[in-house]
């Protein structure tokens, strides 16, 4: 990279972070719509739920399905709604990660993780009413007129969340420790548990845009990758941030026995390899041009973040 282009990498970041924060204000505030506070003592359960979800994540996931929306010129007042129900999956699944029985995390977000700012099991009812509300927000004709198409969405949440997803890798994760996973598997155990999220929000972004099934495959390929460079990048924070940065534990993956890029062949290699992803998500998007720009910026931002 000329000094040159590197100016203009650091400059096409600068303005990916300020569409992040932009998109991040709107799906923050379609989320505080979208979990109002009951009346009544159950009401201890959304306040957790509300705790997890509006407090500063960086909202990649949302940004994702509304960057590919915006593809195919969806309104936002869908894609923003989708995004949020992503969202909402992620944090239940951030809040069950943290747990006792998995990572055992006080910090989250920089702030307590929900079952030490509430308890262990209010954390797992905040999580599955979550997990439930996403799939009630998909389903809703607010969020797409066209039944059809909001069925794909469902179908597709669905799969890439549950035990051919995300709680597939998770169980992976902790079977990993004591399994001696090689690099095969390693891949494949952060592809269900990171990069599945990641590439159904960019696939739902498409969905609700109607792309064809080409198109819809680039879409996919484009986020399976940025989705193994996203966990490689967590896995080197994890190693070389500082928890005042992060927001969250560091040096914990090794400690635990996690089987990461990293672990396996060191940071050097695995900053190589996360690159190497990134090349490959930004060739997914050519034949989408100038109107993947931000796109392309996501997968840039997505090795050099440093939270
Ligand atoms: C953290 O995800 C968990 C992983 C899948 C690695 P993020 O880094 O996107 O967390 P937030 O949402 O910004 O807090
Ligand atoms: C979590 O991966 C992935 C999820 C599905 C939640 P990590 O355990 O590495 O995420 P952090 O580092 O706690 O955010
Ligand atoms: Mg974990
Ligand atoms: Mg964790
Ligand atoms: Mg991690």
């Amino acid at each position: 990279m000329t000094p040159n282009d590197a100016g203009l990498a650091s400059h096409s970041l600068r303005a990916f972070r300020k569409s992040l924060g932009a998109t991040a204000n709107d799906v923050n505030a379609c989320l505080d719509d979208l979990l109002p506070l009951p009346e009544g003592p159950e009401r201890r359960v959304v306040e957790a739920m509300r705790y997890s979800t509006l407090d500063g994540g960086k909202r990649l996931r949302p940004f994702l399905v509304v960057a590919s929306a915006d593809l195919f010129d969806v309104p936002r007042t869908y894609s923003l709604r989708i995004g949020a129900a992503v969202e909402m999956i992620h944090c239940y699944s951030l809040i069950h990660d943290d747990l006792p029985a998995m990572d055992d995390d006080d910090l989250r977000r920089g702030r307590p993780t929900c079952h030490k700012a509430f308890d262990e099991a209010t954390s797992i009812l905040a999580g599955d009413a979550l997990l439930t509300k996403a799939f009630a927000v998909l389903s809703s004709v607010d969020s797409h007129p066209d039944d059809f198409i909001r069925s794909k969405l469902v179908a597709a949440l669905a799969d890439a969340s549950g035990a051919e997803g995300m709680v597939g890798g998770q169980m992976l994760d902790l079977l990993a420790a004591d399994l001696d996973f090689d690099e095969q598997q390693t891949e494949r155990l952060q592809a269900l548990k990171t990069g599945r999220m990641l590439a159904v929000s960019c696939q739902m972004g498409g969905i609700l845009g109607q792309a064809e099934p080409e198109v819809l495959k680039d879409l996919d390929a484009y986020g399976v990758c940025l989705g193994a460079a996203f966990q490689i990048a967590d896995d080197l924070l994890d190693m070389e941030a500082s928890e005042a940065d992060l927001g969250k534990a560091t040096g914990k993956d090794e400690a635990a026995g996690k089987a990461t890029f990293v672990s396996l062949h060191g940071p050097g290699r695995a900053r190589k390899r996360a690159k190497t992803l990134v090349d490959q998500a930004v060739a997914a998007l050519d034949r989408f041009g100038d109107t993947a720009e931000s796109l392309r910026a996501a997968a840039a931002f997505t090795v050099s973040r440093r939270s």
